[in-house]
């Protein structure tokens, strides 16, 4: 089992079987991202060791400004991690110990342990098969449910923002407001409107296999409103605004000024990046139909489904996710082949061991547990060759005829 939640270094450059045959295809490969920006990075770098402004040096407020510009906000503020993040907005739009916060059935761990880390409960509320995010007619039953809802907290899961129409409409109806985990959704747009822009505060992560990554872990809060940003700013830095002179109790959730400078340098890369993502999607598409193993969904038979993107959102494929009914016996049969893969997630929240307490029973969110079944990532990363795109789709088609 994988021991980390996401890939790691090491994984991705043992993806060749080491035969000799160069039949391999990482799902990710940090070396080609170095390769092409390795001594901008160096410079970056170097410039804050020169600097020894380590804590908030100045690398930190020009990222900072240059993400809010991208993502069409106000403010941006640069925390420790995507986790920290989520509790930082959390927090600073007024989620209080014993408030409930709904969000999605199927997601990565953090989005409901950073609920409960503020003393505030997740409601789930299952997902739409076709996108795998949280479905707003799902959230509308579960606010009938439970009608005092602080925050609804929908997830860009893979790279494509959630349906922020119909999910704006259902939280007029309750007045809660819509925070943004935007971890794996760097560039998205829902409607024209970048993610990061579109809820009260949204929250980023940097972790590096993000599309935007730092050297290590990083994150950053996303508002509109200037009150709330004061906030989160005096949150990561123990509830502080003056100098020793603490408000309230906050944290030490600094961006460090290395990743930062890190950031700065990749954020004008971003762009070129996300727009590569896309294109390897669509030849995916395009491949993968002309083998004839794809099924129009959204559940899989004998071939795969394809991930489908809503033409309202501009998805920027953080993940490449299929879906496959016999998934564990054909990512077995990837990796034999060295083609690296990732399933995202194998358990739905409310599956997970560590939030059982939560006291929802096996089959209450079928879609989740579903998605969890059959979700299979297949590598996508800018510097993917197209000749290693086809040897995916070769094993797949071999699998599946
Ligand atoms: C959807 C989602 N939320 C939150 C996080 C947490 O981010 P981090 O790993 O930077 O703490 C991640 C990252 O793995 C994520 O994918």
């Amino acid at each position: 089992m994988t021991p980390v939640h996401n890939v790691t270094t090491s994984e991705v450059s043992s993806a060749d079987p080491g035969d000799g045959a160069p039949t391999g295809v990482p799902l990710l490969d940090f070396a080609r991202e170095y390769a092409q920006i390795g001594p901008e990075l160096l410079s970056a770098v170097e410039a804050v060791f020169r600097s020894q402004r380590f804590v908030l040096g100045p690398e930190v407020a020009s990222f900072e400004e240059a993400a809010a510009r991208h993502c069409g906000v106000a403010e941006a503020i640069g925390c420790a991690s995507g986790t920290d993040a989520l509790w930082l907005a959390m927090a600073a739009v007024g989620v209080q110990p014993g408030d409930r916060v709904l969000t999605t059935a199927f997601s990565f761990f953090a989005t409901a342990s950073a609920i409960l880390r503020l003393g505030a409960t997740p409601v789930l509320a299952d997902i739409d098969p076709r996108t795998s995010n949280i479905d707003p007619k799902a959230t509308g039953a579960a606010l009938e449910k439970h009608p005092v809802i602080r925050a609804i907290l929908p997830v860009h899961l893979y790279g494509q923002c959630a349906d922020w129409t119909a999910l704006s409409g259902v939280a007029g109806r309750c007045n809660c407001l819509l925070i943004e985990d935007a971890a794996q959704a760097f560039g998205a747009r829902w409607d024209g409107t970048p993610a990061g822009a579109l809820g009260a505060a949204a929250a980023f992560s940097f972790y590096p296999t993000k599309n935007l990554s730092a050297a290590g872990e990083a994150g950053m809060v996303t508002t509109a409103s200037a009150a709330i940003a004061r906030r989160v700013r005096s949150l990561r830095a123990h509830g502080m605004e003056v100098r020793y002179y603490h408000e309230e109790i906050g944290w030490n959730s600094r961006l460090d000024t290395l990743q930062a400078a890190v950031l700065l340098v990749k954020l004008r890369h971003v762009d070129e990046w996300n727009q590569r993502r896309r294109a390897l999607a669509a030849r995916y598409g395009e491949l993968f139909t002309a083998t004839g193993v794809v099924e129009p969904g959204p559940y899989p038979h004998h071939g795969l489904v394809l991930p489908w993107a809503d033409p309202r959102a501009h998805h920027v494929y953080h993940q490449y996710v299929i879906r496959v009914a016999r998934r564990d016996e054909l990512r077995t049969r990837l990796t034999q082949r060295g083609i690296g893969s990732e399933i995202y997630y194998p358990l739905a929240l409310h599956q997970q061991k560590a939030l059982a307490s939560l006291g929802y029973r096996a089959g209450a969110f079928p879609e989740s547990e579903r998605a969890a079944r059959e979700v299979l990532a297949l590598p996508i990363f800018p510097q993917l060759r197209d000749d290693e795109q086809e040897r995916v789709v070769t094993a797949i088609r071999d699998f599946l005829s």
